[in-house]
């Protein structure tokens, strides 16, 4: 083991992308004074890096965090595992000599700028450095029960995610990590930002609730009582208390109906929440409350929070309590877990039995429910967004009860398949942005994408974790307990550059020329079914996302207004919510037939393939020359007055050139549609696309006599029936589309990004070859 380090920076070495997500961060530069890394024992830390003001000590460390899941072998005897884990190390070390990525300023998601480089030494494989005597990391929790029991808790304090051992592992830690160092410093600023401002404003969203309320007291109160406990500077106790008074109604201003729905049980959401950051505040400054507060905060949970929880969970389920039989998505995982979180804080001191009752009933609940909000492909079965809200919660809920009571109880296993939940994650993300079809959920605050570092490190995927730690929302205390500091490596290095979901629920397809380069080439396209994810989806079988040159071509509108009549009535054909354009079929990108919404009842089949490169160590990464992926779904069932109708999409020359083909027998017209930010100009069988100063051509091949393109406004059709409410307008928003009588037809759409450096002569018109006949050479 050893340290790494570097000098001073100054330039940035980062590739000038042409990109509007962001041209490199001014603050970062790459060091240019790495001194190598070395394999063996560690030499301490003499050697510095300066990562914008702040000067962090660099040294890497390596042992063994103890995870319920993950077996990790220790102390290999073979010369060959001796020499893994040097060269691990000196990938970490590498890895830390760059520093941390910068942030994309521009991208929708702040997705990190991966310099563009080729460096063997910092982006190998992705693994954890197996533990060696002379190297430290987290130690091993002293609590070890030998039968768990939710109810049978460590009797020190903290007892949730962060028990005491940890914390006095901490300083050490940070100092050695040059992630950890910058959370920290981040948490320490956003904490600080926080406590000079007014208390959390009472206010009732429609829907919504009062989420965003609890979501942002639950924020605070967890940087505030991550900053105390660093300093043990009071000051964070009596802010923290005023945030606790305010929720309560004991403020100077008033906060929810004076009576047993204050927390708003109706939108369970919102009392889970406030419930667990009372029991974080709770736990985390117990030694310092006095005997009068902490029966005040107990009291306060028992009657908005934890009582309403029982009812929930034992009475009829229309009352507050639907969300026990559901595995559809993040509601059963957030409002169990808000639950454990403050049970677990309080038991033992709560003299009413209300937080013992309460585990038994969350934490197979839990178990039945929301952990089959991952499919068996690892999608989240509502939208990629709303996996942050569901992952957050299952991770909280697992971690609690791991720090708590020893064991995870089952929430990590019980879905087989739930560990695949990360590389969902990681393969929804595109370069810019999400492929983010269906609704994009309320504002995130408490929610983040930190379950990647904690899955990373307890199913022992230490992809998920290189992933993670480089990402704009990574700061915050869970990471700090989460990371697993022994990880090395890239996340991209070996990873496949297609993958393909098939589950019958959500059946989609990401493909793209690279991981690392924000200009990359990427496509996502879905079919799956149209009931059963949580009424947050679109009618969308088909729908694509296109993203080349830094910009996004084809894209989604994401939500309407959650407040609007009907959003969330139900995901019947007759539902209000598909009166909604922005949920409704003309509003994807895929065709509309008869202007008719999908069939609710659709079951779509899909077939693919992919010549399945793997990018490797560099960033710098060209793919070969027949590289290619397809996707080919049959959509028949999707649609009304359709005798048959498959979409078909693939790359083309060398991942340059995106084809996508249909093939429809309609007995009513047909529209094809592709929603776009960028500028259209049509001219029969061409359109050209521009966006922020790069273009698109797009044409039709073979085109069917009067096929032509032509472009709409994003919004709805003259013919459709009314909304309850109106559509949120979509500015900026252009349709493409081509339009035809009813009728057997196949459409190629050539897509041509206009990559920089490439001549018309570069550029392939595929021959024309039926969907039933693509292979990974049909188009060779
Ligand atoms: C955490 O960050 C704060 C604020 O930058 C700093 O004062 C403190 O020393 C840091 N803690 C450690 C252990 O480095
Ligand atoms: C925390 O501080 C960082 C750095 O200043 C900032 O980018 C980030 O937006 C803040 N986070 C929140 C939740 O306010
Ligand atoms: C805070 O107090 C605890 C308990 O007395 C002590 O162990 C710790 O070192 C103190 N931390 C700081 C930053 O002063
Ligand atoms: C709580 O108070 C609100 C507002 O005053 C009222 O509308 C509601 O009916 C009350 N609920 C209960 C359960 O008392
Ligand atoms: C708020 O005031 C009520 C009524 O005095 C009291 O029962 C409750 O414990 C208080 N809670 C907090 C957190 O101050
Ligand atoms: C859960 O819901 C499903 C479908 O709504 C229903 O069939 C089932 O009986 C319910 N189970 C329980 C235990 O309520
Ligand atoms: C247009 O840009 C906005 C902002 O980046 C994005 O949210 C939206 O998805 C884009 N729309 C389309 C159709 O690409
Ligand atoms: C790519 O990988 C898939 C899944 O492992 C496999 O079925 C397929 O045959 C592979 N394709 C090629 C060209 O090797
Ligand atoms: C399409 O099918 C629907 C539902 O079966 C029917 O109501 C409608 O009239 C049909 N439209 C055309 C143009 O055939």
């Amino acid at each position: 083991m050893q340290s790494a380090a570097g000098t001073p920076m100054s330039e940035t070495p980062f590739k000038a992308h042409n990109s509007p997500y962001g041209s490199g961060d001014p603050y970062y530069s790459e060091s240019t004074g790495f001194l190598g890394a070395q394999s063996g024992r560690r030499k301490g830390m003499s050697n510095w890096i300066k990562f914008g003001v702040p000067v962090l000590i660099v040294v890497i460390i390596a042992a063994v965090v103890g995870g319920v899941v993950g077996t990790r072998k220790h102390n290999s005897t073979t010369a060959d595992a001796q020499s893994s884990q040097a060269s691990a190390s000196s990938a970490a070390s590498a890895k830390a000599a760059i520093g941390i990525f910068p942030t994309g300023t521009n991208s929708q998601y702040m997705l990190p700028l991966y310099p563009s480089t080729t460096n063997s030494a910092a982006f190998t494989s992705p693994t954890f450095i197996a533990q060696s005597d002379a190297v430290k990391a987290w130690p091993s929790d002293p609590f070890q029960p030998a039968n768990p029991a939710p109810t049978n808790l460590r009797t020190d304090r903290p007892r949730l995610i962060a028990p005491s051992y940890k914390w006095a592992a901490l300083p050490d830690l940070i100092k050695n990590d040059v992630y950890m160092s910058a959370w920290n410093d981040t948490i320490f600023g956003n904490a600080t930002d926080w406590y000079s401002q007014p208390v959390v404003q009472y206010f009732m969203d429609g829907d919504s609730g009062i989420l965003d309320n609890c979501r942002q007291v639950k924020e605070r109160v967890k940087a505030f009582a991550y900053v105390y406990r660093m300093t043990n500077d009071t000051k964070w106790v009596d802010r923290t208390w005023s945030e606790l008074q305010n929720a309560a109604g004991n403020g100077s201003q008033p906060f929810g109906p004076n009576n047993i729905t204050r927390w708003n049980p109706s939108h369970f959401l919102d009392t889970a929440e406030m419930t667990a950051a009372y029991g974080i505040a709770y736990d985390w400054l117990y030694d310092q409350w006095s005997a009068d507060q902490k029966s005040m905060i107990i009291s306060t949970m028992l009657e908005y929070g934890m009582g309403p929880g029982v009812t929930a969970l034992t009475d009829d389920p229309q009352y507050w309590g639907w969300w026990k039989n559901n595995t559809q998505g993040n509601w059963n995982c957030v409002c169990n877990n808000g639950l454990t979180m403050g049970a677990l804080a309080i038991l033992n001191d709560d003299t009413s039995g209300t937080a013992e009752q309460l585990l038994g009933l969350t934490v197979p609940n839990a178990n039945d429910n929301c952990v089959y909000a991952v499919t068996s492909d690892g999608t989240w079965t509502e939208t990629a967004n709303y996996w942050y809200f569901g992952t957050t919660a299952h991770a909280e809920m697992a971690a609690s009860l791991m720090s708590a009571a020893g064991s995870d109880f089952g929430l990590l296993t019980t879905n087989p398949t739930f560990s695949m939940t990360g590389m969902f994650h990681m393969y929804v993300t595109s370069p810019g942005t999400l492929f983010d079809w269906g609704d994009h959920g309320p504002n995130k605050y408490s929610t983040t994408a930190n379950a990647m570092l904690f899955y990373g490190d307890q199913y022992t995927k230490p992809e998920y974790t290189l992933f993670q730690r480089d990402q704009h929302d990574v700061a915050e205390p869970w990471s700090m307990f989460w990371y697993n500091p022994e990880v090395a490596g890239a996340f991209w290095d070996g990873r496949t550059l297609d993958h393909f979901f098939d589950d019958g629920l959500d059946q989609w397809a990401s493909m793209r020329s690279s991981f690392t380069d924000e200009s990359a080439l990427a496509v996502g396209i879905k079919a799956g079914k149209l009931q059963g994810h949580q009424t947050h989806n679109d009618l969308d079988a088909g729908d694509f996302i296109l993203d080349a040159m830094g910009h996004r071509w084809a894209g989604e509108l994401g939500s309407g207004d959650y407040r609007s009549q009907g959003y969330f009535s139900n995901d019947n054909q007759d539902s209000q919510r598909w009166l909604y354009y922005r949920k409704r079929t003309e509003g994807q990108n895929t065709i509309l037939v008869g202007a008719e919404n999908q069939d609710v009842t659709a079951a779509p089949t899909v077939t693919h393939g992919s010549t399945n490169e793997t990018q490797g160590s560099s960033t710098v990464y060209s793919v070969p020359s027949d590289s290619t992926a397809y996707w080919v779904a049959d959509l028949t069932s999707a649609y009304f007055n359709v005798t048959s109708f498959k979409r078909g999409i693939r790359t083309l020359n060398a991942r340059k050139q995106v084809l996508l083909q249909d093939e429809i027998n309609a007995q009513a017209p047909i529209m094809w549609r592709m929603h776009t930010n960028a500028t259209v100009s049509t001219d029969g069988t061409s359109a050209t696309l521009t966006l922020g100063g790069e273009t698109m051509q797009i044409s039709l091949l073979n085109a069917p006599s009067g096929a032509s393109f032509s472009t709409m406004n994003a919004e709805r059709l003259s013919t459709d029936p009314a909304p309850p409410e109106p559509d949120q307008p979509n500015p900026g928003v252009t349709v493409l589309t081509i339009q035809l009588d009813a009728g057997e037809y196949t459409l190629e759409v050539l897509f041509n990004p206009q990559w920089s450096g490439m001549s018309a002569s570069d550029f392939v018109t595929p021959s024309s070859v039926a969907l039933d006949s693509w292979s990974l050479t049909s188009h060779n």
